[in-house]
């Protein structure tokens, strides 16, 4: 419907990235007031997130008032209140103004704790009561009510007054139709490769065409406008949802959440020919990791023990949310990209996050300050929620371990119709998928936003990230932010040694026991820089910097001779490298033990070089060894 190309050397006002909730809602604040926007997005209108969402529309934060109080303080807390609570009235307003048919209804919202005891035996869980003290604090209408209506036993749980129900996709549909109506440009299918900032800002689309504007807009879920900052700042989790056939009227319209982690969320949906349809969604892990084959059965297996008599499962999908490490989204200017501005980071609250960035950026766009402009700031401080920072970026990072795995098959043969394997070719991780009918497309399995190896998800079929939560199609078309391209394409020398089925050519998983020399190796060597940061502490009169540099020297010496002898040298050679390295960080260990004797830490340092040289040398002991076994 909007599929017209763009065209040449267009110029418009403001460039909106993303046609979600977060990029039409900005749209639609700035054609009012007379601005041209031209909106691009590589799929339909409301084909990313906001087509996946369970639609509950909710100012009951689903990371805890008194969790945001503890992060930006009681203003702010009262502030996020404020806003979604807008966010809310503000689509209700756009509904009655454009008549919008998308069932936007205002229901009540029921937090409840998990009940294993009578309801009326027990109080307020105490999570809920400091929830219920900090959301009260925050401004929310919130009561304590003696059950949720749902037919089990939620206990005693948490009301929450005007929260709101809707159908996205028909209210996006909605807003695009008033975009256009006000002289604004949508168009889909086109990917968007870069966001330039600075004083001639500009939209860098794949084809190499750009469309020129006064200011961008990066609504494009993950941001794609800096590779480093908000991606590294928030975790990509998927989410699952099961609806279930469910009697008219049997349970009433409402948002229902229970404090699990992950937590459970419902409501109930308009289904075919009058009937309606409970949906329940949770199971949420990180992208890239945990086991999605689970998910559902998870989910559906919680819903039935709780609520017997609900029918059959009769839909069921899966979505994407971004969780910033400190609770809120980012709305607002990117940082160190003067005329781009973001929305990003909207965790379960996504839909009244985009609304939000609706009410908040035309002010910033124009240079108006804003009440909660310091609060959505992208450039905000990083030291609030430090620990889940630390926590996340650790699960972040631990999947650039794949570099030094095998192939997960040991030859494309092994892989079955509709299924996708990551292999080892050299150095190189090639991700290949077989289709239906047997033909198999092969790419690299570097994520081109910062280079992890990607994972398949065989829930999904497709190819996700680990790292910061891209996704790909199984033949490598880029689905999720922050990856703005596709998975590349290999050398046609590798495609043609990998289509012939060179057996040595494909590394295969290692078998168990060396499979565990290598992970102790690979432990000894993460904890060797830590070591010698420790014999700093135990030395003292030593210059920092030189225990820095020879701690990192030892990591890349160690990590890089691995890959060599892994990837390049040949079983034979491999040995010896191994053995060498092991000799010489031997000697070394043995020499600083001398020289600097009666220090115990050097004596440990000593110990676990020998440690991990010998799972070395036994880790060396793979690759086309094991295929030829
Ligand atoms: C299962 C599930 C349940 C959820 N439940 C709720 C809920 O109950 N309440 C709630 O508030 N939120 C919920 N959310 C979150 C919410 O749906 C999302 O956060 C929200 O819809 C995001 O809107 P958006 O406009 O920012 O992103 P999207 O809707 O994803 O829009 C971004 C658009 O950008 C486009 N794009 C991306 N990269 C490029 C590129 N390089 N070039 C061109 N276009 C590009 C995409 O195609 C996409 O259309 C849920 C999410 C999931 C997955
Ligand atoms: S999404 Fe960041 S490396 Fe893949």
């Amino acid at each position: 419907m909007y599929d017209a190309p763009v065209p040449d050397d267009l110029e418009t006002d403001v460039c909106i990235v993303g046609a979600g909730i977060s990029g039409l809602s900005v749209a639609y604040a700035l054609v009012r007031d007379g601005t041209t926007v031209t909106v691009v997005d590589d799929g339909p209108v409301g084909g990313g997130e906001t087509g996946r969402t369970s639609a509950h529309l909710s100012c009951a934060l689903d990371d805890r008032y008194s969790h945001l109080e503890s992060l930006f303080g009681e203003t702010g807390a009262r502030l996020a209140a404020q806003s979604h609570r807008a966010a809310i009235a503000s689509i209700e307003a756009t509904v009655t103004q454009l008549q919008i048919a998308c069932e936007f209804r205002r229901v009540d919202g029921y937090l409840f704790a998990p009940c294993t005891q009578p309801p009326e035996s027990h109080g307020l869980a105490p999570e809920l009561a400091r929830e219920l003290a900090a959301a009260t604090r925050a401004g929310l209408d919130v009561t304590e009510a003696v059950s949720a209506p749902l037919p089990f036993a939620t206990g005693r749980c948490l009301r929450f007054a005007d929260q709101a129900e809707f159908q996205p996709v028909a209210y996006l549909r909605g807003l695009a139709a008033a975009v256009i109506a006000a002289g604004g440009r949508i168009h889909t299918g086109v990917r968007v490769h870069a966001i330039e900032g600075g004083d001639a800002p500009h939209v860098q689309l794949a084809g190499g065409r750009v469309i020129r504007a006064k200011s961008i807009v990066d609504a494009s879920n993950a941001s794609i406008t800096n590779r480093y900052d908000l991606p590294l700042r928030q975790a990509a989790y998927r989410s699952y949802v099961i609806g279930f056939d469910l009697a008219p009227g049997e349970i009433p319209h409402a948002l229902y959440w229970d404090t699990e982690d992950p937590y459970h969320y419902l409501r109930v949906a308009r289904g075919e020919d009058g009937r309606e349809i409970l949906l329940v969604g949770g199971a949420d892990h990180r992208t890239g990791h945990g086991e999605p084959m689970k998910a559902w059965d998870a989910l559906e297996a919680w819903a039935r023990e709780r609520m017997p008599s609900v029918g059959p499962a009769v839909t069921r999908w899966s979505g994407q949310i971004m969780e910033p490490a400190d609770a809120l989204g980012y709305i607002g200017a990117a940082r160190g990209r003067p005329n781009v501005f973001v929305v990003s980071g909207d965790s379960g609250n996504g839909l009244t996050n985009g609304a939000i960035a609706g009410l908040l950026l035309p002010a910033l766009l124009r240079g108006e300050s804003h009440l909660w402009a310091a609060l959505y700031a992208p450039t905000r401080s990083r030291h609030h929620g430090l620990g889940t920072l630390v926590q996340e970026s650790v699960s972040s990072i631990v999947p650039y371990a794949d570099w030094l795995g095998g192939s997960e098959v040991s030859s494309l043969a092994e892989i079955a119709p509709g299924n996708g394997a990551v292999l080892r070719h050299g150095a190189h991780r090639i991700a290949a998928y077989r289709d239906a009918s047997g033909g198999c497309s092969l790419r690299s399995a570097r994520c081109p936003h910062l280079h992890a190896v990607v994972r398949w998800n065989p829930v999904e079929r497709s190819w996700d990230c680990p790292a910061h939560g891209s996704r790909f199609e199984p033949c490598g078309t880029v689905v999720n932010s922050p990856s703005a391209h596709d998975l590349p394409t290999l050398d046609a020398e590798i495609e043609a040694a990998v289509r012939a089925g060179e057996s040595a050519a494909l590394q295969p998983r290692l078998t168990r026991t060396p499979r565990i020399a290598q992970g102790a190796y690979y432990v000894a060597t993460g904890l060797w820089p830590v070591l010698h940061l420790r014999s700093f502490e135990a030395v003292t009169g030593r210059k920092r910097n030189a225990w820095l540099i020879r701690a990192l020297g030892g990591l890349i010496a160690t990590v890089g001779t691995a890959l060599l002898t892994d990837d390049i040298a040949g079983p034979g050679r491999a040995r010896r490298l191994g053995l060498g390295a092991a000799v010489a960080l031997g000697l070394t260990g043995l020499y600083l033990t001398v020289s600097r004797r009666g220090s115990r830490s050097y004596v440990a340092e000593v110990a676990i070089e020998a440690g991990f040289a010998a799972a070395w040398l036994a880790a060396s002991h793979r690759g086309p060894d094991a295929a030829a076994r």
